[in-house]
């Protein structure tokens, strides 16, 4: 029975065993461990194996998705969830490292390398298998459908490639290649998690690159510790949480609804300021028009004083791109359509996160008024880095787009 051994910290804490359906079991002598913790509400600690569709999440979750998982498959001759974690799940979301037994996690080391190098690699398609291409003894698995590189930046600002287990800090996300109509999607990112952590909004730090054009992001789940190395911390994202996988990331393919987020995240024990933070994630996405703010889009981090609803990542204007889903990822008081949102829906939304309409709209308001300032202070810092001409037309039409989507949601929730 082939296996895999999952290490959380330097420890071994469980096995994953390549059964229909995956069986995960903890290990013993973690579970006598005072340091031992769950690594979901779905697996408390406990000695009996777990088996099931619950077990496939979890895992499945881990790996990247669409066309970057298509390359990994093809690339390591592993077609199903096992095979993948197999070959690729060294450095994950989160804390976990899985690993085939008599391989142990390795001190960290790195390929270290230039960003004009990646640049070149990446003018060449060689970015869509997290940096596989670019270093082929990385072993890196993260979720999502767009290719992006997985490293870590040196002190003196260079990039290095992590190797084997060695974790990474931040990631890079190129432009969206092969969307028909979409392009600069990394300076549209980057601007959107600009404009949402000037708004206070509590966001993974997000620069752009400027020899890679691309979007570079730190991760909140990794920490330096004391003597300068990268500590993980455990995350989860709100399909892990829920249990399906990410197939079923969008609620309109039967994913989580927002009631179930506020469920998920209240039975995990976040503090009470992160509902508030799921409606400003929820009304920021409205009103920059992001329609892709899935399930796999949220996550909840576990830091020292417990669960809480962790930095926002993977923010965009998707309206900017004609080609893109017109469809809000949520249903807002029963519509996906954001032309029908109006302030009843906003009303419905806060009494099933649990709030006033009263509060609710009072939170939109702000934003809302606090938007159009912050983005002309965030296009105006973008714009001193950026080349003249493609990413000076998108900032200028994001200019109007996002300015155009806050004034119409404001009309329609009578703010
Ligand atoms: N700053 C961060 N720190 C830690 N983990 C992160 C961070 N940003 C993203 N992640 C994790 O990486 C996953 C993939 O990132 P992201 O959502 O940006 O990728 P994507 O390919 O654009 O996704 P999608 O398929 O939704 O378009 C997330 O689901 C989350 O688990
Ligand atoms: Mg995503």
């Amino acid at each position: 029975m082939r296996s895999l051994n999952v290490y959380q910290a330097g420890h071994q804490i469980g096995t994953l065993y390549d059964e229909q359906p995956l069986r995960f079991v903890y290990d013993t002598h973690w579970l006598a461990t005072p340091a031992a913790q769950a690594i979901a509400p779905a697996f408390p600690l406990q000695a009996e194996p777990f088996a099931g569709g619950h077990v496939h999440a979890f895992f499945e979750n881990l790996l990247p998705e669409g066309p970057v998982r298509r390359l990994l498959q093809a690339s390591h001759h592993a077609s199903t969830t096992f095979g993948l974690l197999r070959s690729v799940a060294g450095d994950t979301a989160g804390s976990l490292i899985l690993l085939p037994p008599g391989e142990l996690p390795k001190p960290p080391a790195y390929h270290i390398t230039s960003w004009q190098h990646i640049a070149e690699q990446l003018r060449q398609g060689k970015a869509p298998t997290l940096g596989a291409q670019i270093q082929d003894d990385m072993r890196v698995s993260l979720a999502g459908a767009q290719a992006k590189i997985l490293l870590t930046v040196l002190d003196d600002g260079r990039p290095a490639i992590p190797v084997g287990t060695a974790p990474s800090s931040h990631i890079l996300k190129p432009d969206i290649q092969g969307i028909p109509g979409v392009w600069a999607s990394a300076l549209n990112e980057t601007l959107a998690m600009q404009l949402a952590d000037n708004l206070g909004l509590g966001t993974a730090t997000a620069v752009y690159q400027a020899d890679t054009r691309a979007c570079l992001i730190r991760r909140y789940d990794r920490q330096t510790d004391a003597h300068g190395g990268l500590t993980r911390l455990h995350q989860l994202d709100l399909c892990q949480l829920a249990g399906v996988p990410s197939g079923l990331k969008y609620e309109s393919d039967g994913g989580p609804s927002l009631a179930q987020c506020r469920y998920l995240l209240q039975e995990i024990g976040v503090p009470a300021k992160d509902l508030k933070r799921l409606l400003q994630w929820v009304i920021f996405n409205l009103l920059i028009g992001n329609h892709d703010s899935h399930a796999k889009n949220l996550s909840v981090l576990a830091t020292p004083s417990g669960w809480q609803l962790a930095p926002f990542y993977d923010l965009m204007c998707t309206t900017v791109y004609p080609g893109l889903s017109r469809q809000f990822a949520f249903r807002i008081g029963g519509t996906n359509q954001p032309g029908q949102i109006g302030s009843s829906q906003i009303q419905a939304m806060a009494s099933v996160l649990g709030m006033s309409p009263h509060y609710a709209l009072g939170l939109a308001r702000d934003i809302a008024h606090a938007l159009p300032p912050a983005l002309d202070k965030t296009i105006k810092a973008l714009q001193t880095i950026v080349y003249p001409g493609t990413e000076h037309t998108l900032l200028e039409r994001l200019a109007q787009r996002i300015k155009q989507e806050t004034r119409k949601h404001g009309q329609r929730w009578g703010l």
